[in-house]
Parts: C-alpha cells; sequence; structure tokens
C-alpha cells in the first residue's frame, strides 16, 4: 500500500489538510499525519483538531517556536528521521509556513516526491517568509496542486513545467463549505458570549510581523482602527504573536475594539459569517470572506491571492491607517454577495486525492 506523509504544522495548515485526510481514506493510500509542532498552543491547533475531527497525528515532532532558521532546521532534522524510518511514497505540504519548506527540503534530498497543496501563490514579496517558502517549495515538489488559474500561470512563468501543475481548486473551502451550517449553529453561544448583534460589528485579525512587530506601526493603526470601531465595533481575537506584541510594549487598544482569545474553527467562522466587514492581514480570511460574502479590507500592500480581489469580496489597502479606515468605509456603504470562483467548490479534497491514487494507486 502506498503510504503519503501529510504534514499538520501551524494553525493555517489545519483546514488543508482536513478534507484531504478524509479523501484519502477511499484511496488505496495509505496517510500518515505527522504534525511539526510549529504551533502546539490547545487554541492555535488541538482546538482545530477537535473541531474539524482530525484524528490525533500519528507522530508529533514538537519543534515549537524559534528563529526561522531554528524552526526550520529543527523541523527538517526531525523530519528526515521519519522519513528515513517510514518512507513514503509521497510527502503532502499545505501553504507557505516553515513546516511547509522544511519538510519538502528534506523529502526532496531523500528524493521523495513532494505534493504541494496550495501551490503557485505569489505575492511577489521577497520580504515575506511565506513567499520565500512558496517559490522553494514548489521548486521542489513533483505535483503542484493549485487554487486558481492565476497560480497556474505563475509556475509557468517560472519554468515550471506544466505537466506538473494541476488546477484542483480551493481545499480550505472544502472545510468552509463543510462545516458552514455547524459553525452557524454556534453563533448564538459565541455571539451572546461577546455582545455581537449579526451584520452590526468587524472582525479584525493581525498577525504579521510588518504589522505588529514595530511598536509604532502598530499603535498608529490602532488608532487609526479606533476611528472605526466608533461607528462598527471590532471583535479582534488575537494571535500570540500580536499579543506579546502588544503586552510587551505597553500598547493601547482603543474603545470599541474589543480583543478575545484566539478562537477555535468553528466559533471563528461563525463570527466572520455574521459580521459587517473583516478587516486582516491574513491569507485564508481574503478566501473565506469572499465565499461568505463578506467584504475584507486586507492590511497588506500586495496579496497572493489576486482572484479574492478580482471576482471576491476582497480590497487590498495597504498598511496605512487612513487607508485602511477609507477602504473600510467604502466597503461598508455597499452591499456584497458571495463570490462564485471556478472549483472553489468543497471538492478540492477529492480531486487531489484521485490525482495521487492514479500515480501511485496499484492501477499506475
Ligand atoms: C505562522 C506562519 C504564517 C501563518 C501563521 C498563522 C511562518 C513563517 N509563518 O506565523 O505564515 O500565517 O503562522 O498563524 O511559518 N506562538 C505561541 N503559540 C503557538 C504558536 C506560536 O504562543 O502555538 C507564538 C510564539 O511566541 C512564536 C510566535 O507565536 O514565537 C510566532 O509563531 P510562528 O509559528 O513562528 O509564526 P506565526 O506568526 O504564528
Amino acid at each position: 500500500m502506498p503510504i503519503a506523509s501529510l504534514v499538520a504544522a501551524a494553525r493555517p495548515n489545519f483546514m488543508k489538510l482536513a478534507p484531504l485526510l478524509r479523501a484519502l481514506d477511499d484511496t488505496t493510500i495509505e496517510s500518515v499525519v505527522v504534525h511539526t509542532g510549529q504551533h502546539y498552543d490547545e487554541p492555535m491547533s488541538g482546538a482545530f483538531f477537535d473541531d474539524l475531527g482530525i484524528r490525533p497525528p500519528d507522530l508529533d515532532l514538537g519543534i515549537g517556536s524559534g528563529t526561522h532558521a531554528e524552526q526550520t532546521a529543527g523541523v527538517m532534522v526531525a523530519f528526515e528521521q521519519h522519513l528515513v524510518e517510514r518512507r513514503p511514497d509521497v510527502v503532502v505540504v499545505f501553504g507557505d509556513v516553515n513546516s511547509t519548506l522544511a519538510c519538502a527540503l528534506a523529502a526532496a534530498k531523500l528524493d521523495i516526491p513532494v505534493a504541494h497543496v496550495e501551490a503557485g501563490l505569489r505575492s511577489g514579496d521577497w520580504t515575506m517568509p511565506e513567499e520565500i517558502n512558496r517559490v522553494l517549495t514548489d521548486r521542489l515538489s513533483t505535483w503542484l496542486f493549485t487554487p486558481s488559474a492565476d497560480a497556474d500561470e505563475n509556475l509557468l512563468a517560472e519554468g515550471i513545467p506544466a505537466e506538473r501543475t494541476h488546477l484542483v481548486g480551493n481545499i480550505m473551502i472544502d472545510t468552509l463549505l463543510r462545516f458552514l451550517p455547524t459553525a452557524r449553529d454556534r453563533f448564538g453561544g459565541i455571539g451572546a458570549r461577546h455582545g455581537l448583534v449579526p451584520g452590526a460589528y468587524g472582525v479584525l485579525t493581525l498577525h504579521r510581523p510588518s504589522n505588529v512587530d514595530d511598536p509604532q506601526t502598530l499603535q498608529a493603526l490602532l488608532t487609526a482602527l479606533g476611528n472605526l470601531a466608533t461607528d462598527v465595533p471590532l471583535l479582534w481575537p488575537m494571535h500570540p504573536r500580536t499579543r506579546a506584541s502588544v503586552l510587551d510594549r505597553g500598547i493601547s487598544i482603543p474603545p470599541g475594539i474589543l480583543t478575545i482569545d484566539p478562537l477555535g474553527y468553528l466559533d471563528f467562522v461563525a463570527v466572520v459569517d455574521r459580521s459587517r466587514i473583516v478587516l486582516t492581514d491574513s491569507g485564508g480570511l481574503q478566501e473565506e470572506t469572499s465565499v461568505l460574502g463578506v467584504p475584507c479590507v486586507t492590511i497588506r500592500d500586495n496579496t497572493e491571492r489576486p482572484v479574492t480581489c478580482e471576482l471576491g469580496t476582497n480590497r487590498l489597502a495597504g498598511t496605512d491607517g487612513a487607508s485602511v479606515v477609507a477602504a473600510a468605509r467604502e466597503a461598508l456603504a455597499r452591499s456584497w454577495e458571495p463570490a462564485e470562483i471556478p472549483l472553489w467548490d468543497g471538492r478540492t479534497g477529492e480531486r487531489i486525492a484521485e490525482l495521487l491514487d492514479t500515480a501511485l494507486g496499484p492501477g499506475r
């Protein structure tokens, strides 16, 4: 039986892994879930396994936090040992976190084929650690599973042979569509807990080092957002990186911005779904809001997900507080519909499983 090692590492990976893991159950491929431990706190990891019904990892490398080199190298060394012991037929990596690149690199050096789910996305911003992870992971991969046609074009432009690239759609949307009814049932609880009136509040998330690591940048942004929050109160589930930055540096949070601990997947989808607007520097949230029809103001200068601006509800606002607030006010002034993006249909996991099964299964 062919073996696929699936790499789980950080919060945004788990909703990408779940649909493929489920779909592989219907194939001849045996899946092994390896958690690198890049994210380890219960709200950043365990809560997602529970919410999404992912079985506990078969192996936890327990690497934890560190500098980029420490984290990447730690994952490589530990993951290499797994590769030597199990010798999988394919290593499947997701997204663009440090563990994605670390595991792809360890596998490629042992001549084990790599499949990259969410391949081909490019922000063009080489100062983002994720952009480095994306480009290098794609270069190391045998199967490149892309979410949208722009990703295929990016890969072709980089000289990646077209036969390696498979436009399969957005796997995170598989999870969103599957769990949306359950999430909607949770709004009563989570909404009441934080006093949320449907359609009358916004959701804020911030975790990019470029937005949160420098106290002056973060303070300026929050002060501007405080202005918006007098009209539309903002709920801010705070990422641990951001919380550390806020607590250590005496950042003041304007009234109208309610900070809470990170939410699990279902509660988070519930609050986003009923929100009036989302302001974020996340990648995945640009996609989820587009599908939900909630306007999204992205607090960044670039996006690796341009399809969400072209076909979805996303708008790139830059990182200057005044521009972010102006973009938010424009978004609030009009109505929005859920986007229809080709192949974001809830079946991406099945398509990937089928392609891998055809390539590795007994019929190959
Ligand atoms: C990582 C990814 C980023 C992704 C984000 C989602 C990289 C380079 N970055 O960023 O692409 O969007 O995850 O959340 O891989 N921490 C905890 N508990 C945890 C995990 C982290 O407290 O469970 C704290 C630690 O202080 C750590 C810091 O958060 O140093 C940053 O964690 P890290 O995984 O290095 O990067 P993220 O900012 O989470």
